[in-house]
């Protein structure tokens, strides 16, 4: 089949070439030429394992190229796929959908008879709907369709040909035999299909999403109770994590989610709930994201109370700014507000990533970067551990010793290897662990790390 994605981001740049790759002849169209220039040229814009194979391969083949022309798109096949950006509004938690938009007004004056164009991307509920009226006045012969996107930055290209499920929000019998016919491929594989109405395949990826926010808010809660409490969250969430209805999967404790989904997709939610009268039902998803964005504070918390409470001329050195492993994606990364925090109290410091350094210098012009981890940590007082890339986990803990001041470690995501660690001489404390290095928080204090502070360091064997 020929078909084009328009916006090719981390979503719409995988998309088109994993379509390639399954034998569609696909036009790629993005207004940023930059971008486009890179595309034909076979090189992913971003880190996405298996994506720069995957260009070269399907743009050799010629099933694959890239435009910014919109209207070359609508009238080079009948069948269109938006991944456009839905960032959240500047002034408001609701989606920003004007580039979702933009792209179908933009190909609306080219589109052949009978075209069906299905969006990708996250938007409130209703949006199908609302471009579907707007087509009637604008392109009366075309279609609109809603097939969210579940793919994971990191594991992008496996969860676009592999996918768990794939979902189709449709208004005719003719939208679904087209989707069905593209998706082939993978629904021979066996892949569960669900064919439903514009508005409950919208609804399918915020609830998803919303759910997975939660899971990982409710565990985070865990940990401020459990260093409430003394106890350990890290066993909490395995013990509990056992129970088959419970799983593992997004229980990991720490400093909690942050990227271009998961923050803007619960706000954008409980806002357009709350349009529709519905607000009540979705309300504690506000709660989700307060005790996400909680954890940010709490662990430059806990890194100012090791360093004896001030950062002031105190060197830090971070590991990880993407916003999760196996990704350049910095939006909204929680490594990079913490790291950001501590600067903004004095402390110098140089961050670590294995590949988000442009986008993070970017972002934060402020902060010091490396891409070498003993240069992060030189001289440091402190080692922030922020983003869980598997490099940091085979990290020798007593090679890294020899090049820090203080061999001081906050695991602020609980994966790495505590007890080697300790026992190449570091002190680790961690969110909702209290009892790291035998530090027992007494329930003596009001605020979250009194008693860690006034308490448990002085006995503290690392101190
Ligand atoms: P992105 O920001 O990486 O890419 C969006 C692309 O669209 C950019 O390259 C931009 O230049 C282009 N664009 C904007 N307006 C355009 C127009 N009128 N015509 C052509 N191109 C245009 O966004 P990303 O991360 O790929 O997300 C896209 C959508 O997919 C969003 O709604 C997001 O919520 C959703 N999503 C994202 C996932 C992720 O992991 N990044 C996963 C699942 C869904």
């Amino acid at each position: 089949m020929k078909l084009t994605v328009i916006g090719t981001g981390y979503v719409g740049a995988v998309h088109a070439a994993c379509m390639a790759e399954i034998g569609h002849t696909v036009l790629g169209v993005d207004i940023n030429p930059d971008r486009v220039d890179l595309l034909n040229r076979a090189k992913a814009p971003m880190h996405e394992p298996g994506l720069d194979e995957l260009l070269t391969r399907t743009v050799a083949s010629g099933r694959l190229r890239f435009t910014t022309s919109l209207a070359q798109a609508a009238r080079f096949a009948g069948l269109h796929f938006i991944c456009v950006g839905t960032p959240q509004q500047p002034d408001s938690p609701a989606a920003d959908v004007r580039y979702v938009d933009a792209a179908v007004e933009g190909m609306a004056p080219d589109l052949r008879p009978g075209s069906l164009v299905v969006g990708k991307s996250t938007v409130p509920v209703g949006t199908a709907a609302r471009l579907a009226a707007r087509l009637r006045q604008v392109a009366p012969q075309a279609e609109i369709a809603w097939n969210p996107e579940f793919l994971r930055e990191g594991s992008a290209v496996r969860d676009t040909l592999w996918p768990e499920r794939l979902v189709v929000g449709v208004s005719s019998a003719r939208a679904e035999a087209v989707l069905r016919d593209v998706y082939a491929p993978m629904l021979r594989g066996g892949v569960p299909f669900f064919c439903t109405d514009p508005s409950t395949a919208e609804l399918v990826k915020v609830a998803a999403n919303s759910f997975l926010a939660t899971k990982i808010s409710f565990i985070n809660a865990m940990a401020e109770v459990c260093d409430a409490a003394g106890a350990d969250v890290t066993t909490l969430a395995q013990a509990i994590g056992e129970d088959s209805r419970i799983g593992h999967p997004f229980l990991q404790p720490g400093l909690g989610f942050g990227g271009s989904c998961f923050p803007k997709d619960i706000r954008a939610f409980a806002a357009r709930a709350e349009e529709l009268g519905a607000g009540k039902a979705v309300a504690f998803l506000h709660e989700v994201d307060e005790i996400n964005t909680r954890q940010r504070r709490r662990t430059v918390d806990l890194a100012r109370a090791l360093v004896g409470g001030s950062f002031a001329d105190r060197n830090v050195g971070v590991l990880g700014a993407a916003f999760k492993p196996d990704s350049d994606d910095v939006r909204d990364s929680p490594a990079l507000a913490v790291a950001d925090a501590v600067r903004a109290e004095g402390a110098e410091v140089r961050v670590h990533d294995p590949a988000a350094l442009d986008n993070a210098q970017a972002a934060f012009p402020e902060l010091k970067y490396t891409s070498v981890v003993p240069e992060a940590c030189d001289g440091a007082d402190l080692v922030l551990h922020l983003t869980p890339w598997r490099e940091y986990a085979e990290i020798d803990p007593a090679l890294l010793a020899r090049v820090v001041r203080r061999p001081l470690l906050v695991d602020a995501r609980n994966t790495l290897d505590v007890q080697a660690w300790q026992q190449a001489g570091w002190c680790v404390r961690a969110l909702g662990r209290p009892g790291l290095n035998g530090a027992h928080r007494h329930a003596t204090g009001t605020g979250p790390y009194d008693g860690l502070i006034g308490v448990s360091l002085e006995s503290d064997p690392c101190m």
